[in-house]
């Protein structure tokens, strides 16, 4: 499937409901299972963080990335991510296959050039959108199939295929964030974690990989931080022995 790659000019009616209920829904909800995170946390169980906290992860996250670095997301589903991300200032890329989830993002982010809004699969748009980053970038790989209101593609989980994706490139350096960590575990067309880390030292061996709050973080250090660097491992550097 080709993917399309368009500016933001559609204007679908957002149904009522949908944008009446959600604010208030949010402010009730968010600060619940924050609260609720929190108390698991304080009790020693493991549980993985609401999307507020994810988004609070990327954030800062991002704040160590200089000003200007291009964001790319699959999967943009309501969003809410890419929201955040240019309230941060960047310029942000965002590929989803559903067609509903697409239209909503083009009317949500339509005054702003910032946005680009890609239509179709990721593997297929990735193909196209990143020949085209010719510095590194931060990419969040978030597209599969889970249910509800979310599309799913040729396959329910692209994951491998985006990081092949990334190993033909020039630029093999990007920041990569991949959402949902705990849920690799090689069931249900999901690739386990092994697989995950495997094909992203596929990429690049330099690849430093961690956990963060169910995210994966896979990072190449670079110690000049002059261009778009990472800049998280010079300091983490400086304060080793
Ligand atoms: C978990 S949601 C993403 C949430 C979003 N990234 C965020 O941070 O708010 C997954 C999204 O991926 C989309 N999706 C599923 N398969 C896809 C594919 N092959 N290519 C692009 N998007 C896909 C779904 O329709 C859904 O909107």
């Amino acid at each position: 499937m080709q993917a399309r790659m368009v500016a933001n000019t559609a204007s679908p009616k957002m149904s009522v409901k949908y944008s009446v209920l959600r604010p208030w829904a949010h402010l009730v909800l968010v600060p619940l299972r924050e609260l609720q995170f929190l108390a698991s946390t304080m009790r020693d169980v493991s549980s993985v963080p609401p999307e507020s906290v994810k988004l609070r992860i990327i954030c800062s996250l991002l704040k160590l990335h200089q000003p200007g670095i291009s964001f790319v997301g699959t999967g943009t589903c309501l969003g809410d991510t890419t929201a955040m991300v240019r309230r941060l200032g960047h310029r942000v890329i965002s590929i989803e296959l559903d067609s509903v989830q697409y239209a909503r993002a083009q009317h949500r982010f339509r005054d702003d050039p910032d946005v680009v809004l890609v239509h179709g699969d990721c593997v297929t748009a990735l193909q196209q959108v990143l020949p085209r980053l010719t510095r590194p970038a931060v990419l969040w790989l978030d597209a599969h199939y889970s249910r509800g209101i979310t599309a799913g593609g040729p396959s329910d989980d692209p994951i491998l295929a985006c990081l092949a994706e990334l190993r033909d490139q020039t630029v093999r350096s990007h920041s990569l964030l991949i959402d949902d960590a705990a849920t690799f575990d090689g069931q249900r067309s999901r690739p386990d974690l092994v697989q995950v880390m495997l094909a992203i030292r596929a990429i690049n061996s330099e690849y430093r990989i961690r956990i963060q709050g169910d995210i994966i973080v896979a990072t190449v250090n670079r110690t000049t931080s002059s261009n778009n660097g990472w800049k998280i491992y010079s300091s983490v550097r400086e304060n080793q022995p």
